[in-house]
């Protein structure tokens, strides 16, 4: 479903080439959910960004359902879509959750919009009567339930997610992870999901790549991780963290 080869992003900083991610080879199968993890700025949001056909790569391939990322059309960005951790942020404040709903609908030229939006409510746990809120009366978790409702209204096959529930509590993280799990498995969705969390990692994905300093130096499944599989000494590192702070890998609860 989705590939990259040798993906290199590079920036200009002060006249200099700066490497943000560096030959990045990696193969999401459909239906598959693909965890980046890696301390910040290692180029886990650079990636999806470019995934996400939003920023293009200096060098190397990125392929989409077979066919090269090069000049996004329209239909690109429906079948793609992005969720971010700040769901305050990604929400337009001035507008109610029915017209932030809408919108995307109109701009794709959607038919039953009014049916879609009630729908998409209800899929992510929420009331029909939400869209008359604003995003400021809703809770955070509520809010990042919006932002799910509003990628998953284009009907995409990818969900790109940077942190997606870093900004929640715990109780709540553990209700929006386990919604988005239900979620890829309903729809067969691929995923590819950013986060420093390990344990979140371990509960949404199937295989994971592990980057330092724009390069991804290992990538292995959560099943082999989790048995002490992991070759690369940051690996190692980032596991040994997880089991010191107490993160207890569980299928079903996410708990620590
Ligand atoms: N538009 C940009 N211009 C210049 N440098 C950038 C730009 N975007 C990102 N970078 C740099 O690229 C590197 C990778 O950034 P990126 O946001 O991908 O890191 P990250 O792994 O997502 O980190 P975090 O965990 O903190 O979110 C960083 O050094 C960052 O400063
Ligand atoms: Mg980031």
């Amino acid at each position: 479903m989705l590939e990259t080869r040798e993906l290199t992003i590079e920036f200009n900083r002060s006249g200099k080439t700066f490497t943000a991610v560096d030959k990045v080879s990696m193969t999401v199968t459909q239906g598959s959910s693909f965890g980046l993890v890696g301390e910040s700025g290692s180029g886990k949001s650079t990636i999806l960004r470019a995934l996400s056909g939003f920023m293009r790569a200096s060098s190397g391939d990125i392929l989409v359902g077979g066919s090269t990322l090069k000049n996004p059309e329209k239909s690109f960005f429906k079948q793609v879509q992005m969720i971010f951790q700040d769901p305050f942020g990604s929400l337009n404040p001035a507008h109610r959750i029915g017209r932030i709903l809408d919108e995307p609908l109109r701009l794709h030229s959607f038919d039953n919009r009014a049916d879609r939006i009630r729908r998409a409510l209800v899929d992510v746990g929420l009331p029909e009567t939400a869209q008359s809120r604003y995003p400021h009366e809703l809770s955070g978790g509520q809010r990042q339930r919006v932002a799910i409702a509003r990628a998953l209204i284009m009907e995409p096959q990818v969900i790109l997610l940077d942190e997606p529930t870093s900004a929640l509590d715990v109780s709540v993280q553990a209700e929006v992870l386990n919604l988005l799990d239900r979620l890829r498995t309903e729809r067969g969705l691929t995923y590819v999901l950013v986060s420093h969390d390990l344990a979140v990692v371990a509960h949404l994905c199937d295989e994971i790549g592990v980057m330092q300093d724009g390069k991804m130096v290992e990538t292995i499944t959560v099943d082999n991780l989790l048995a002490g599989e992991a070759k690369h000494p940051y690996t190692q590192h980032l596991l040994a963290i997880a089991l010191k702070n107490d993160l207890v890998f569980d299928e079903n609860q996410l708990s620590r």
